[in-house]
């Protein structure tokens, strides 16, 4: 058995958001052991200095690496766009980073228009500047910070009328400048999708990365030949999070029943 094939995966998240990153890995890549860490307890991290995110990344990436991670996924559009440069240069194991799919939104629109909706950290990071820069001069983009809706999906009030609220004061906007296609700019928002799809309708695309994270971390696995081999029965999967146990419980139940999470004091 080759020991380093045989690791697992480390994704983390400042919180249970990167749950939908983690779930389209575990779909394309079922023979894969992963780890995921939710640093709930200090979410949001969309609101804080790139400094604070950096330390929170690095943190993270070495609980990861101590659970003897093979390569760590930054499931975090926030982490990704304020630390990724940080981690590549300081720890010597590959990392794939999120950033909002406004590149995919911009083929698809009609109207040209799209609307993203992303955390203040995201939207302010030189990342994100750079590559909305890219985008064709006659596409306009409308950014919206999601202020709150993170704190209300930790604390698992997804289909509440505080909620439908947030998201009408966010979404109702870019309806009427004629977006068509929305960003999901960060990976707790596509647990909103059908309450935005209440606001929208069908005829808006929701649009987000989760499946081109997976379809990466399986490239560089096989470009760094650490992509598991051994047939696994059974893949091992470990849940960490440091506050609010029940709402990620709430989640992974829908997902496998079988799923276990561990509290953390961290
Ligand atoms: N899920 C995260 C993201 O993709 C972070 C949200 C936050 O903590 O503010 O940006």
């Amino acid at each position: 058995m080759n020991k380093i094939t045989n690791s697992p995966i480390g994704i983390f998240d400042s919180g249970i958001g990167g749950t939908s990153i983690w779930k389209e890995i575990y779909t394309l890549l079922p023979n894969e052991h992963t780890i995921y860490l939710a640093d709930s307890i200090n979410a949001p991290y969309g609101q804080k200095s790139k400094e604070e995110i950096i330390h929170l990344s690095k943190k993270n990436t070495e609980f990861l690496l101590n659970k003897n991670a093979k390569i760590i996924v930054v499931a975090c559009n926030t982490a990704t766009t304020n630390a990724i440069k940080y981690l590549r240069e300081h720890y010597d194991v590959p990392f794939i980073g999120i950033e909002p799919a406004i590149k995919p939104a911009s083929l698809q629109t009609q109207t040209n228009v799209i609307g993203i909706l992303a955390t203040k950290g995201t939207l302010n990071s030189e990342l994100f500047e750079k590559t909305s820069s890219l985008l064709d001069n006659n596409i306009t983009i409308i950014e919206q910070v999601g202020e709150g809706l993170v704190d209300l999906i930790e604390r698992g009030l997804i289909n509440t009328p505080q909620m439908d609220l947030l998201l009408k004061k966010y979404i109702n906007p870019m309806l009427h400048k004629k977006a068509d296609c929305i960003v999901l700019g960060c990976t707790h928002y596509p647990y909103l999708i059908d309450a935005i799809k209440r606001i929208t309708g069908n005829s808006v695309q929701l649009i987000d990365s989760g499946e081109a994270v997976a379809k990466q971390t399986q490239n560089v696995l096989e470009q760094h030949h650490l992509l598991n081999t051994t047939k696994t029965k059974t893949a091992s999967h470990l849940f960490y999070i440091n506050k609010n146990k029940a709402v990620l419980e709430n989640i992974l139940k829908t997902i496998n029943p079988s799923l276990i999470v561990n509290e953390l004091s961290f």
